[in-house]
């Protein structure tokens, strides 16, 4: 990304602001244990404006009737911290970096923000992000409403949440964005195939784990886009299981949703294949079912179409498969009124993806109505069945199955690109994928 990519965003958002001031914050240190904090990971809205990856910044864009100017405070250099904690970009190179009218030390902040928040009409602040910020700007205006400077311009009377604005803007991406989440790609392909390739009965969810960071680490990619789930059998039903520490047993599915961050954009794919590489006949009669719903909603996926419209078809073949499986009972009609699917399938068909693995882009429009895709728009299509083991009511042979499948796809001027293709998903695919060797994807 040039550094004129990220003048011209910032552009694009003074032209959604009115007279105003807006104040967008990066992120900070957050402290892990005593003297030691989780690695940094910047704020997306702001690395989307400055490209910026340190701590301890913020970004103000001043429009007035008759001038546009934008000021960072950055933390300056400083040899001994530096020495301690890394090299920072420092006043300069950030005014030069991002073409800022003036930088400041970001120790300033209170003091030169009581100068450059009057003659604005609003205040534009994230409302769910930096609510220290959020809460020290509120103190700054109070207290400059309270000194009733006679003659001086007025601080904003209005507060407006900048992160919609700038939400907007992320939903569509642009080539370098999209090129760069087909490069984190390769690398979630390559971490997919070697976790089909180690898995076999005796190895541990750990064991394919550590497998999958490593190949998200050791090439261009950042690590992994948010907390890998590597569910072996019945862990594969609790949604968000993280624990990743238990013994893989044969007969069983294993269930893996990861995706390598690359450049701070997110890959999310999930791939559910048996640990012996071989599906059992129930087994493929839910991973059929889930996949012949996944590949209904992906056939939704063109310019002018919208995200409710896809779930439910999702939701609609879903029913049917388990109306066939005898997991329901009634017609198609009076199950899709009762929604009765959502008790396997609790969750949405897909969300928009980016810098953020969920990324922030709004789902409905001005109107309330939902946002239509667009070219550029890039979504998960993630669909799944969960049968907990501990659920008596399920034919018992199903109990113990949890199968979610997710790719990743960008609308085109035509239709859609899956990015995640190259990724094994058919039956026939999967099981050629599982007795391959993983050493094959370490180079
Ligand atoms: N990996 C999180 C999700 O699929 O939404
Ligand atoms: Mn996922
Ligand atoms: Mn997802």
């Amino acid at each position: 990304m040039q550094s004129t990519d990220f003048a011209q965003r910032r552009e694009r958002l003074f032209d959604k602001m009115e007279n105003g001031i807006a104040v967008i914050g990066s992120n900070i240190f957050m402290q892990r244990s005593n003297d030691t904090d989780f690695p940094f990971r910047q704020n997306s809205n702001f690395r989307y404006l400055t490209g910026i990856n340190e701590p301890d910044c913020v970004l103000i864009l001043s429009k007035k009737a008759d001038e546009q100017k934008v000021f960072l405070f950055i933390r300056p250099n400083n040899e001994l911290e530096e020495m301690w904690m890394g090299k920072r970009m420092g006043l300069e190179k950030s005014k030069d970096l991002i073409g800022a009218d003036k930088t400041f030390p970001i120790s300033d902040f209170n003091k030169e923000m009581e100068d450059l928040l009057p003659g604005h009409k609003n205040l534009y602040v994230h409302f769910h992000e930096r609510a220290d910020l959020f809460t020290n700007l509120q103190k700054i205006c109070g207290d400059l409403f309270n000194k009733k400077r006679k003659n001086t311009a007025q601080p904003p009377q209005a507060i407006l949440n900048v992160g919609q604005l700038i939400e907007e803007l992320r939903y569509i991406k642009d080539q370098n964005e999209i090129l760069t989440m087909k490069k984190a790609m390769v690398a979630t392909n390559n971490a997919h195939r070697a976790a089909m390739a180690l898995t076999a009965p005796g190895r541990s969810e750990k064991e394919v784990n550590a497998l999958i960071e490593y190949i998200f680490t050791k090439g261009d990619g950042q690590g992994n886009a948010y907390d890998n789930i590597v569910a072996g059998g019945n862990n594969a039903n609790i949604l968000h299981y993280i624990e990743n520490n238990q013994a893989l047993n044969d007969g069983e599915l294993l269930l893996i949703d990861a995706g390598c961050q690359l450049n701070n954009y997110a890959t999310d794919i999930t791939r559910t294949f048996p640990i012996n590489g071989k599906f059992t006949g129930a087994q493929k009669a839910v991973y059929e079912i889930v996949l012949d719903s996944q590949k209904a909603a992906i056939s939704h996926s063109w310019p002018d179409r919208n995200a409710p419209d896809m779930h439910k078809t999702t939701c609609k073949v879903l029913t049917q498969g388990l109306i066939d499986l005898k997991v329901l009972s009634g017609s198609l009609e009076e199950n899709l009124e009762k929604g009765t699917c959502r008790k396997y399938f609790p969750h949405g068909t897909g969300h928009w993806l980016g810098l953020d693995v969920h990324d922030q882009n709004p789902y409905l429009d001005s109107n309330d109505e939902p946002m239509k895709f667009e070219p550029g728009v890039i979504f998960t299509v993630e669909p799944g069945l969960y049968f907990p083991k501990e659920d008596a009511t399920l034919p018992e042979e199903l109990r113990g199955i949890g199968i979610r499948i997710e790719d990743n796809i960008l609308i085109t001027e035509t239709g859609h690109e899956n990015l995640s293709a190259m990724i094994p998903k058919e039956v026939k695919e999967i099981e050629e994928a599982c007795e391959k060797d993983y050493r094959d994807f370490l180079d």
